[in-house]
């Protein structure tokens, strides 16, 4: 089982998109894969269930059903101390699709799971019992993966730089920086990078006086730029520019910090497996445009909308053959994807 990551600290740069997507792709490619959705935003728990999300009586028993499984009660308990071996149990996950995609639906009380994780961080070292709420969080979602047995799971983040953001990447075994082309995102490639050797060295020091043991080693994957606009089938040039300006960032400012920790995956394997881009760019992915707002009603991935699916969506005005052609070039880049993060991760 592997545990992927999808983190910026930049808001609205399609991690929660980009990990609904690859988990769709993952799956169609004949893997069993595990969405958790770890920002108490709960986007992607939002993205699965569309309209019922707003449904506040489904909702109510969605989340009281002790059938299913969601971060709500493991919150709770992951909170009051409990040993992770009896927070993890069996029990259902929400099925996304008939391929063996899952989610781990979200919780609003991640907030206080992040300020308790935040606190125990700093406070372990003097009361040990806070170290407990460390160490439970992330055994008990690897100790979930294991019950559903599932060969990914893949963490959604929020952009916080709180302390349940630092467990989960840091204890994920990969992770991968969706980015957008512009200078926001820029910035936050020069934050990301001091946060994360910041992250190792604290989690290497409260290891070191508290013994208790937790992953410290992600291994980069590489970014992914999203949602530029095309003009014969190439970024136009303004894109392109921000575009080559985080690559250049990622590789001359994360990628050596990255490299002291021993956290990047390996160059020659990266340019064996992902031919089209320069590291680290393991996709680069257009603006869906109109086909984003089809996709979220229709609760499926761009790339899997379907003639049927675009009938109803002509009624709105969109021209159909285009989008036929686009949805075509989606499912390439996002089968692509899913089979250099196979070919990466092995
Ligand atoms: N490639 C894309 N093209 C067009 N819109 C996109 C694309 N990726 C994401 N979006 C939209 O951008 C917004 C932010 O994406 P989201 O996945 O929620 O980002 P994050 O999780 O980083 O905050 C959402 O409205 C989403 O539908
Ligand atoms: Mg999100």
């Amino acid at each position: 089982m592997k545990t992927i990551c999808f983190f910026n600290h930049k808001g609205g740069v399609s991690k929660t998109t980009t990990a609904y997507n690859l988990g769709w792709a993952l799956s169609l490619l004949g893997k069993k894969v595990l969405l958790v959705d770890l920002d108490p935003q709960c986007n992607l728990t939002g993205l699965v269930l569309a309209e019922k999300a707003i449904d506040d009586l489904f909702m109510q028993n969605f989340y009281q059903n002790r059938g299913n499984l969601t971060l709500d009660p493991i919150v709770e308990k992951v909170i009051k101390g409990a040993l992770s071996s009896d927070i993890a149990q069996d029990g259902k996950v929400y099925p996304v699709n008939e391929n063996n995609l899952f989610l781990l639906a979200g919780s609003l009380n991640l907030s206080n799971l992040d300020s308790q994780i935040t606190t125990a961080l700093k406070t372990a070292p003097s009361i040990p019992i806070m170290g407990k709420v460390i160490s439970g969080f992330f055994d008990t979602l690897i100790q979930i993966a294991h019950m559903q047995n599932v060969d990914y799971m893949l963490l959604d983040l929020s952009p916080s730089i709180g302390g349940l953001n630092q467990l989960a990447l840091m204890g994920s075994d990969f992770f991968i920086v969706p980015t957008s082309p512009d200078y926001f995102c820029l910035q936050a490639i020069h934050s990301v990078s001091k946060k994360i050797q910041e992250w190792h060295t604290d989690i290497e020091q409260f290891k070191a006086i508290t013994n208790v043991s937790i992953k410290n080693h992600p291994v980069f994957l590489g970014t992914i730029q999203q949602r530029f606009r095309l003009r014969n089938n190439a970024p136009t040039k303004a894109f392109e520019n921000w575009i080559d300006k985080i690559r250049i960032n990622v590789n001359e400012i994360l990628i050596p910090k990255l490299k002291t920790l021993n956290c990047v995956v390996d160059e020659d394997l990266f340019r064996q497996v992902v031919t089209d881009h320069e590291p680290y760019d393991l996709a680069q992915i257009p603006d869906f445009n109109t086909l984003i707002a089809i996709s979220q009603r229709c609760q499926k991935p761009v790339f899997m909308l379907s003639e049927e699916d675009l009938k109803e969506a002509k009624q709105f005005g969109q021209a159909e053959e285009t989008s036929k052609n686009k949805i075509e070039d989606f499912k390439k880049l996002f089968e692509d994807l899913g089979k250099s993060i196979i070919a990466l991760t092995r």
